[in-house]
């Protein structure tokens, strides 16, 4: 049988360190998408192979940078929701016993006020050159553009964010990695746990350390873990991380 939120909320209260990886059911409760719901996924209106691929943004950067705009656009107008609140709220109470460790491109938790948000996925807010910068790159600012390029080789800018078939910012994920490892308790919050390595974070907790997921539907990451909350981050997360 798996636990409870009382359950839950006790393993709180007794763990030095906790985890928590969210995705983007993180953000739903904000007006953002999620990438694999049946009707309102973003997957389920574009192919990602179509978008978050290198070589979709070489074939097509014009398109490719407009949809990443489009998003950074709309990401910029929405609000962090309860559950990021309950979140930054338990740093501030226990500075240094909590890690947000995200999937998601959208910087909700750092203007929630997190501090120290591993961002694994990189973000929508960072782009950076598609090829290694050259001098002239730096000498001058970029060109405006959709993608802006450098006035003095063309090379491009490009979306802040990991694609598919790209590795993560190995410092990121490293740090990510160790976090889970120390916890004594991590909280899966609003990801289907398909996309490796984020979804293989839950799987290298220590012995001993607890899995609860949080999430309305079935996911990947529900078997292993000690605890299956089906609710959404901006109900449960209050709760789960209410002060003590
Ligand atoms: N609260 C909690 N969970 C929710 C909520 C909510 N309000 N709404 C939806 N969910 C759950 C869904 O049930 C689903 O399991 O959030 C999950 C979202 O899953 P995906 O859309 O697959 O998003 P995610 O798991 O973050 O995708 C991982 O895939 O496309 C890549 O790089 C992209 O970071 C992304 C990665």
């Amino acid at each position: 049988s798996t636990a409870g939120v009382a359950e839950v909320q006790r393993w709180v209260r007794a763990a030095r360190r906790i985890v928590v990886l969210s995705g983007a059911g993180m953000s739903q409760e904000s007006g953002v998408p999620t990438f694999r719901d049946a009707q309102t996924g973003l997957w389920a209106h574009h192919r990602p192979e179509d978008l978050a691929t290198e070589d979709a943004f070489r074939a097509a950067p014009s398109m490719v940078w407009d949809w990443y705009a489009m998003r950074r656009a709309k990401v910029a107008e929405v609000e962090p929701n309860a559950g990021h609140r309950a979140v930054a709220a338990f740093q501030r109470r226990h500075p240094g016993r909590l890690t947000v460790v995200t999937q998601n491109v959208d910087d909700l938790h750092q203007r929630s006020g997190s501090p120290g948000v591993l961002p694994l996925h990189g973000s929508l807010f960072a782009d950076r050159w598609l090829d290694p910068p050259r001098a002239c790159c730096q000498a001058q600012p970029p060109q405006p553009g959709h993608p802006p390029r450098c006035a003095g080789c063309g090379n491009l800018r490009r979306p802040g964010v990991v694609w598919f078939g790209e590795a993560l910012p190995p410092d990121v994920l490293a740090a990510a990695q160790a976090a889970a490892t120390a916890c004594e308790l991590m909280l899966v919050v609003g990801t289907s746990g398909l996309v490796y390595p984020a979804a293989g974070l839950p799987g290298e907790v220590s012995a001993g350390a607890r899995v609860a997921v949080v999430n309305p539907q079935p996911s990947a990451l529900d078997d292993p873990a000690q605890a299956v909350l089906r609710g959404t981050a901006a109900a449960l997360l209050p709760a789960l991380l209410a002060a003590d």
